[in-house]
């Protein structure tokens, strides 16, 4: 049995990217009878850059909800909100104490982030040991995240390595994940779709918005009569992305014949997307209305994790030479 923990940050609702990308290819590694799954709301990460607390919470249960409308089965699971287990901010002040400086400042991650944002708080320079501490903290042993979470991922193996070392062993070095088939999904101006970009596609809206969102995807001018390339073409991408080999063929048929325009294509996307997650979509939208169920799960999620979690600080206070 493996031990598979992954977290999600808070900072929005989860948009086509995050679900195609992350949500979807998680829950079926969740489906293998070998696995058991953590799946978490990082949403003490999400305060590194979230400072309004109406919206801090909204997002969690947004984030939550999704998860949950894409069956991800939280009786057989764990699923929770890494604010609701604190005992994560005592093992990355332990992680603290053994991480060299240098290994955070020269993080990619942040030296990023620190170049693009005005408000550099000390959150962003140890975010990686909150990260650690997510991971150390429940012996987990495979981490799926996308490319850009590897060196995260690295720094952990560096802190539980030094950590052994020191003490003994202790904790698990988790192993990356990292799912090659999983494409970048294009954004509505053809970037990486994301929510910092502002170019993303929120399945969850109402069928209007939605289909304005869908409408606004970038395409060139070829004229309606004119034969239209697929590649390149942001709408056939995620078509692709989504339809049936045949449904895809069709499309591919439509674009070389000419006759056909961006906004036929575009209607043709709308329809596959409310059909293909008609269900998710219904769910979604009535978990946000009342949002009890969720906290229930969350709740429940806690209270499982919760016990992994004073385990594994009973074993790291114990060698540390603290009172336990
Ligand atoms: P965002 O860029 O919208 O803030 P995050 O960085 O919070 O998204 O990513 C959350 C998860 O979703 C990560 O696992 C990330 O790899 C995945 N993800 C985000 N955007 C995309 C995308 N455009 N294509 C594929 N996966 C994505
Ligand atoms: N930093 C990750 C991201 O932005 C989210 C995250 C927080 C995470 N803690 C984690 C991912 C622990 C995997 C394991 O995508």
């Amino acid at each position: 049995m493996a031990r598979i923990l992954t977290g999600i940050q808070s900072s929005g609702v989860p948009h086509l990217g995050n679900l195609l990308g992350a949500i979807i290819p998680a829950i079926e590694l969740s489906e293998d009878p070998n696995n058991e799954s953590l799946f978490f709301i990082a949403d003490m990460h999400s305060l590194t850059t979230i400072r309004d607390a109406t919206l801090l919470k909204e997002n969690t249960y947004a984030t939550a909800a999704a998860w949950i409308a894409f069956g991800f089965d939280t009786d057989r699971h764990i699923f929770y909100r890494q604010s609701d287990i604190p005992q994560v901010c005592e093992l990355m002040w332990y992680l603290n104490c053994l991480t060299p400086y240098p290994m955070l400042a020269n993080a990619h991650s942040f030296k990023d982030k620190a170049s693009k944002l005005h408000n550099v708080n000390a959150g962003l320079f140890t975010y990686p040991v909150l990260m650690a501490a997510d991971i150390l903290l429940y012996d987990a042993e495979i981490i799926p995240v996308g490319k850009d979470q590897i060196q995260h991922i690295e720094m952990t193996r560096d802190m539980a390595g030094a950590f052994n070392h020191i003490y003994g062993s202790t904790l698990i070095e988790p192993k990356v994940m990292i799912d090659e088939k999983v494409m970048t999904i294009p954004g509505t101006d053809g970037q990486k779709m994301s929510k910092s970009y502002n170019n993303f596609i929120n399945i969850f809206l109402t069928d209007k918005k939605l289909r304005k969102q869908i409408m606004s995807i970038e395409t060139d001018s070829t004229a309606i009569e004119e034969p239209k390339k697929t590649e390149g073409c942001n709408v056939f991408t995620l078509y692709k992305l989504l339809a049936s080999k045949e449904e895809t063929e069709q499309m591919r048929a439509n674009y070389k014949g000419g006759n056909y325009g961006y906004g036929h294509a575009k209607q043709a996307l709308y329809e596959l997307i409310t059909t293909k997650y008609t269900k998710e979509r219904v769910r979604f939208n009535e978990l946000m209305q009342d949002k009890s169920l969720i906290e229930e799960e969350l709740q429940k999620g806690a209270q499982k994790a919760q016990k992994i979690a004073n385990t594994v600080l009973l074993r790291v206070r114990t060698k540390l030479g603290y009172s336990i």
